[in-house]
Formats: structure tokens, sequence, C-alpha cells
């Protein structure tokens, strides 16, 4: 197995943790630097069982600030990137989308540019790893699934941040013969995923007998994935897909939501030894999200054929391990919804 150093940004959120914890323990013969701003999303606690792994090391750092970045770049000598920092919750966007096209694009040319500076064209043995997200695609109707050839055709601005990352990595591919490569993957879920995506909000409103807010009817549908599962796509996709080429990585496992809920509260209900029922009365129908997707679904059969992957977990496994980890992970659960959380629930659902 080749040496190799390898960027990973963003590491210390929900995915990106799982992947540098997967790197570190496989690959004892590369250097793994994370990077992450530490913004609300970035918790060095999701990574205290690898912190002291002589193969890692953790960097306190914003991939907007380009002087930073371009030193970075120069002292390590990074091989590959696997870019995954980004502001990452649509809700949030739609209040300061500003801040999508910061950290999303301007960020993401930072990284390209530093990659591109450092190697000068010469980049045999590099890769440059985008993580994406199938809203990129837009919203399906009734039927039909995302391929790697579906149009872009975004509709809120994080996903229109995320297509415009997307198309500067090929871009810079096609420009430059950057050698990248780029997944597109559906809802995650999982330990550690910070509570304001529907998943694990839920989860820490239940414990609080808090309502369950559900946008518009709930007849919105999602394909969703265990992390870990992405985390092994994205090691199988780095070390042999195809170079210039994009993977959807999905869960074939739709669900509208509002059918997810339910079947989220009787596993709480189960978990927590409450009367069956008592979570389900916690849904309250609100508001809907301006512009909401109507349906994701992604066709996962290139990365299925191409390179034998396919989830390890069914959905009600997943589940009953998420909801196991947020039970036993009590303190993490109070931490992250102490201090900025409160004031952002306010708004958000007020
Ligand atoms: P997250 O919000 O949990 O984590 C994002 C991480 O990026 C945090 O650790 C944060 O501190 C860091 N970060 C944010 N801005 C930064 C900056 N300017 N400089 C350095 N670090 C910064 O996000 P996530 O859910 O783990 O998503 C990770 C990536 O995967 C994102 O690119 C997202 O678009 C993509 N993705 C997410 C999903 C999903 O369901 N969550 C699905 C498909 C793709
Ligand atoms: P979310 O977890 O925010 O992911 P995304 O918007 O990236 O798909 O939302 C998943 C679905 O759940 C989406 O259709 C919006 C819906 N939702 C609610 O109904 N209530 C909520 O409080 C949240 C956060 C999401």
């Amino acid at each position: 197995m080749t040496n190799r150093n390898v960027l990973i940004t963003g590491g210390a959120g929900f995915i990106g943790s799982h992947v540098v914890r997967l790197f570190v323990e496989k690959y004892s013969n590369y250097k793994i630097i994370n990077l992450d701003a530490l913004t609300y999303a970035g918790n060095l606690e999701n990574l205290t069982d690898i912190e002291n792994a002589p193969n890692y090391t953790f960097v306190k750092g914003d991939i907007t600030d380009e002087p930073f970045i371009n030193a970075l770049f120069d002292k390590y000598k990074f091989d590959s990137v696997i870019h995954l920092a980004a502001e990452s919750h649509v809700d949030r966007s739609i209040k300061d989308p500003l801040a999508f096209v910061k950290t999303n694009v301007i960020g993401t040319m930072i990284l390209l540019n530093a990659f591109k500076a450092l190697w000068k064209d010469n980049f045999t043995d590099k890769l440059f790893y985008h993580v994406s997200t199938d809203e990129v695609y837009g919203s399906l109707g009734e039927t039909g699934l995302f391929e790697e050839t579906t149009s872009y055709d975004p509709n809120s601005p994080y996903s229109a941040s995320k297509a415009s990352s997307d198309h500067f990595v090929r871009a810079y591919g096609e420009t430059y013969g950057m050698p990248y490569v780029i997944t597109n993957c559906s809802n995650n879920y999982g330990q550690n995923q910070f509570p304001e995506k529907l998943i694990p909000l839920f989860i820490n409103n239940i414990i609080n007998h808090k309502p369950l807010p559900v946008y518009g009817d709930g007849n919105y549908t999602r394909d969703w994935l265990y992390v870990v599962d992405h985390a092994i796509a994205i090691d199988l996709v780095f070390h042999k897909g195809k170079q210039g080429d994009t993977y959807n990585i999905g869960g074939f496992n739709e669900w509208k939501n509002i059918d997810l809920v339910k079947l989220l509260c009787q596993q709480m209900d189960v978990a927590l030894g409450r009367e069956k029922g008592s979570s389900e009365k916690l849904i309250t129908y609100v508001k809907d999200r301006p512009g909401h997707d109507l349906r994701y679904a992604i066709d996962a059969s290139k990365i299925n054929k191409e390179l034998g992957w396919k989830p390890s977990v069914t959905f009600e496994e997943g589940l009953k391990i998420t909801i196991d980890w947020y039970l036993n992970n009590e303190d993490w659960l109070n931490s992250v919804t102490s201090g900025s959380y409160q004031t952002y629930y306010q708004k958000q659902y007020s």
C-alpha cells in the first residue's frame, strides 16, 4: 500500500468524523490531517477514540482563509483531499444564503487553487474528492430516480451552493487536468449528527417530550442512508473510483417523512420504555419549508455494479443503532443542544 498524505476537510462534523475514523483505523500508513473550523456543527468529541492515533493530526482552520490554506498545503504537501467541510443545513441556507456561498463555493475554490498551485499541473497519483449531495439534482415527482446523468436543477440555497462547487471541481478537471471524483449522496443518518436535521432533532424532542414539527403535510420523500455505509462508499470511491467521474450513493430506502417519523416514534417508545403511541402524540404539523423539494430518490446501481458497494444495514437496524447511541450519549446531546442551539431552535420553530 502506498503512503499518502490525505487532507480531510470537515472531519469534525457528522459524516466527516466517520470518514476520518475509518481512514485512521484502516490505513496506518496514511498521514490523515483533519482540517475543521469547528463551527456549531463541528465537534472534537466525535473523535475522542482516535485523537491520539499516530497517523492522525487535527488542525483548526477555515477553508475560506486563503493564506492559511496555502500555507497548510505547503507544509503537508497533500497528495489527496477528501472535501467534506460545508454549511450543510437547508433551513439555515434559507435564512443566510451568503454563508453557504462563502464556505461551500469560495471555500471549495480556495482548496482547488491550493491543490493546483502545489502540484503545478503535475497531478500524477493525486486526487481531489468532492463529497456532495443528491439535492443538486432538484426535486423528483412521484416517480423516477436521480442518475449520474440527471441534469443539475438545484432549488435551495444549500443545493445551489453544492451544485456550484461540483461544477467548479469538474471545471478544474476539464480545464487543468486536475484528477477529481465527485459523489452525490442521499440523506444520511446515524450517530453524531447535529440535532437540526430531521432524525436527530426528532429523537432529541421525543426524549424531552417536545412537539415534533413536521413541515407541511409530511408527504415529502427522502432516501436515507446509514452514515457508516456512506463512509465505506467514500473509502471505495477514493481508492477504486474512476477519476473524472461521478457516483451516486443512496440507501435504496425511500420514506415519506410522516411514515419515517411514525417508525421513529414506535422505536423510541420501545427504547424509552414508554407507552405505545405516546411519541406519536407529539407530531405537530407546522408551516412548510419554502421551496421544499418533494422527493429525492437515488439510483445507486453504478457504484453497486462498478465497485460492489451496497448498504450493510437495513433502515430499521440503522435507526435502532442511532437511537441507542443518542440515548447512551446524553452528555454529547446536552452539550450540543445548549447555548446557541437554543437561539437557533427558537428562531426556526417559534
Ligand atoms: P456537518 O454540518 O455535520 O459538518 C460540516 C463540518 O464542516 C463541521 O465539522 C464544520 O465545523 C465544518 N466546516 C463548516 N464550515 C467550515 C469552514 N469554513 N472551514 C472549515 N470547516 C468548516 O455536515 P455533514 O452532514 O457531515 O456533511 C458533510 C458533507 O457531506 C457536506 O459537504 C455535505 O454537503 C455533504 N452531504 C451531506 C449529507 C447529509 O445527509 N448530511 C448528504 C450528502 C452529502
Ligand atoms: P433535513 O433532515 O433537514 O434534510 P434535507 O432537507 O437536506 O433533506 O430534512 C429532511 C426532511 O424532513 C425534509 O423533507 C424536511 C423535513 N423536516 C421536517 O418536516 N421538520 C423538521 O423540523 C426538519 C428539520 C425537517
